[in-house]
């Protein structure tokens, strides 16, 4: 009898020790009235070594586990709790239905550089929550290797439990499946969303990684480019419209010119659909645009290693700078107020769209 219920004992503390979570929880696919809870669990891990018994580096096995909420109140606030343990809590603000003022931020490119990601994220918290993060994706250096995953979710911990999270997928990601899960991004990772009256198109721009050859990568883009034409016609009654992807269709990085030709080939579609504002990444710095109405920004700041600003357009660039940042939003009565700040808390570039 003493050796069974020694073993049932052991066997708890096996299955608690091996669900440790390690990333999240956070929440995705946010509505006014829904919200799924995401969290990631370590339920083991491999090492790897060149000589036998001598491993020197470890990665885990990871399983994404969530439960979805519907029915809530908009703009309201829900303090979730995961398996009832310190680290599974954290809260959120539903979407507002109507006209209610709210603050997002925009960042992104946070591989590579740890230690900048962390400073970048403190900097972030310190200028004050934020209802949701858009992230302009490379979230982690290589998304294949499993080890990076807790990094990143490690790193953003804190700011992840506070409020909600919409990443779009960046070419670091390579289209690992693991972004799927971890974000519930559904089968194609692009989706719009709506937070009071205005709306987000979140794109996948990495079409290198979309298909095995050709022929799937351009059909990838043009079934894309036309859920995007549509979405954006059903959509122009938004006060502001805006898109977020990785690759950004006009950069002052001059080796990158027209690197991105199928970014670029969006901007009368942009036009036409009385785009407000796109957000990129994929060039680590700062970047701000005014071409025919539309502000493009460029914000992959945060914490992989900065790109020159060496070729900025002539008569529609407003601010090409080298330096680590995140880019904060104030929507309010009809007016939004852009502030791109850097990590000592210094303002780069301040505009306002009504
Ligand atoms: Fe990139």
């Amino acid at each position: 009898m003493l050796k069974t219920l020694a073993l049932v004992g052991l066997s708890a503390f096996a299955t608690q020790a091996a669900d440790e979570i390690v990333g999240g929880p956070m929440v995705v696919n946010v509505t006014s009235t829904a919200a799924t809870v995401v969290w990631v669990v370590k339920t083991g891990q491999a090492t790897i070594g060149t000589t036998a018994g001598a491993a020197d580096r470890s990665a885990p096995a990871l399983r994404e586990e969530n439960a979805n909420f519907t029915g809530l109140k908009p703009a309201t606030t829900y303090y979730y709790d995961v398996n009832g343990s310190p680290e599974g809590k954290g809260s959120f603000k539903t979407a507002p239905a109507a006209n209610e003022p709210f603050d997002f931020v925009v960042f992104g490119d946070t591989r590579t550089r740890h230690d900048m990601h962390r400073r970048i994220v403190a900097a972030l918290l310190k200028s004050g929550k934020p209802d949701f993060v858009l992230h302009t994706g490379d979230l982690v250096e290589n998304g294949l290797d499993t080890a990076q995953w807790p990094m990143f979710f490690g790193i953003e911990r804190e700011l992840l439990r506070q409020t909600v999270f919409f990443p779009s997928l960046g070419n670091h990601e390579r289209n690992n499946r693991q972004f799927y899960e971890f974000f519930q991004v559904g089968a194609n990772p692009y989706y719009s969303f709506n937070w009071g009256k205005s709306h987000f198109i979140v794109l996948n721009s990495d079409i290198g990684s979309a298909g095995a050859d050709s022929l799937a990568k351009e059909t990838f883009w043009t079934q894309q480019r036309h859920w995007l034409e549509e979405d954006l016609a059903k959509n122009q009654q938004a006060q502001f419209r805006f898109v977020i992807a990785h690759h950004p269709p006009i950069t002052a990085v001059s080796r990158r010119q027209g690197g991105n030709p199928e970014m670029t080939a969006l901007i009368p579609l942009f036009e036409k659909y009385k785009l407000t504002a796109g957000f990129f990444g994929h060039d680590h710095n700062y970047q701000h645009y005014l071409k025919n109405g539309i502000h493009y920004v460029v914000t992959g700041g945060g914490g992989a290693p900065l790109y020159d600003v060496d070729k900025p357009a002539e008569g529609i660039t407003i601010k090409a700078v080298s330096t680590e940042h995140f880019v904060k939003i104030h929507v309010e009565a009809g007016v939004m107020k852009v502030t791109a700040i850097a990590l000592d808390g210094s303002i780069l570039d301040e505009f306002e769209i009504k």
